[in-house]
């Protein structure tokens, strides 16, 4: 679906007011759809871009609260990462917020990956991120990016995985774990709420908050071989069930590792190789920019700036 301009601004001040008066921001989000006779299946993605933003700070908060259950989180991930992740491998967490998850990860895993990389809607969020990421002395590459066009090469990550980010994308489950598999080399491992496995309290929940569905059906579709499908042991909000879903891509752990270079970043609008930068990514193939706000990449395709020139004289 299109959103016109005007729609745009009517959502984000609409969605800030809901949030001001401590009401659910995503829903109001919904209803305005609603109102407005437009189908939306699940969230559209500018509903879920404003309620994080939002609430960006929040997680971390929480964590400061209570470390105990972020640790708890987080070993429970590293343990089910430790099956595929090796000494040397990279990995990227898909829908990273600000980082609690991620930081945490690494800091309980036992392998130590060579490059770390996670993306987010949410500016806001990846900002927080890099300020956790960089206090709790862990280092990862973060940037803005969505889940359904990711700025990176086919099998350029060797462990692709997710914590809750699949969640707010029903109706575009295909497309989300299409990405995964194509990013991944290896692994992609899916830690979301699964709607099958849940009790039925649970399932009203989810398909209420406009939540995936079919996650292991649809993988199976696309052709992953699913290893791991349970419900998970540790989970920090029962009316939410988080399960995994570990997926293998036929072949995949055969293929050649690419070793992290530049070139790993494509272009979300063309594919091209993009060329990364401290001001701007450039795909000069085809001159188009993204800018680099605040140190923090912004690839989604609509932040792409035409810019033929920028390579040449004119653009410096
Ligand atoms: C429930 S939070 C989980 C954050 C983090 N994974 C963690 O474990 O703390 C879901 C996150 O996924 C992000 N997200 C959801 N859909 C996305 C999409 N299509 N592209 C990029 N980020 C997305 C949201 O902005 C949000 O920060």
């Amino acid at each position: 679906m299109k959103i016109k301009t005007k729609q745009i601004a009517e959502i984000i001040l609409g969605m800030q007011a809901a949030y001001s008066k401590g009401e659910n921001a995503m829903e109001w989000c919904r209803e305005y759809f609603h109102r407005a006779n437009e189908t939306v299946e699940g969230n559209d993605l500018i509903a879920t871009l404003v309620a994080y933003d939002l609430q960006a700070g929040s997680y971390v908060s929480a964590v400061r609260a209570d470390r105990e259950k972020n640790q708890s989180w987080c070993r429970q991930l590293a343990s089910l990462l430790s099956s595929v992740l090796a000494d040397g491998d990279s990995i990227l967490e898909v829908g990273v917020g600000e980082a609690t998850t991620l930081a945490g990860v690494l800091a309980e895993s036992g392998t130590k990956p060579s490059m770390a990389f996670g993306f987010d809607v949410s500016w806001s969020r990846v900002c927080v991120g890099r300020q956790w990421l960089h206090e709790n002395g862990q280092r990862a590459d973060l940037f803005v990016a969505d889940l359904l066009s990711i700025p990176m090469g086919d099998g350029s990550v060797d462990v692709v995985y997710s914590s809750h980010s699949l969640e707010p994308n029903r109706g575009k489950e295909e497309e989300a774990i299409r990405e995964c598999l194509r990013v991944a080399r290896k692994a992609v491992v899916l830690i979301e709420p699964i709607y099958e496995l849940a009790p039925r309290e649970a399932q009203a929940r989810i398909r209420n908050h406009g939540y995936v569905e079919g996650l292991r059906e649809t993988a199976e579709r696309l052709g992953a071989k699913v290893s791991d499908y349970r419900l998970l042991d540790y989970t920090p909000n029962p009316l939410n069930p988080s399960g995994v879903i570990h997926l293998t891509k036929d072949g995949a752990s055969n293929g050649p590792k690419d070793q992290f270079t530049a070139s790993v970043w494509r272009c979300p609008v063309t594919g091209v190789a993009l060329e990364a930068g401290t001001e701007f990514f450039y795909a000069r193939q085809v001159g188009l920019a993204y800018p680099v706000l605040r140190a923090v990449p912004m690839l989604r395709a609509e932040h792409v700036i035409v810019a033929s020139k920028l390579g040449s004289a004119v653009g410096k």
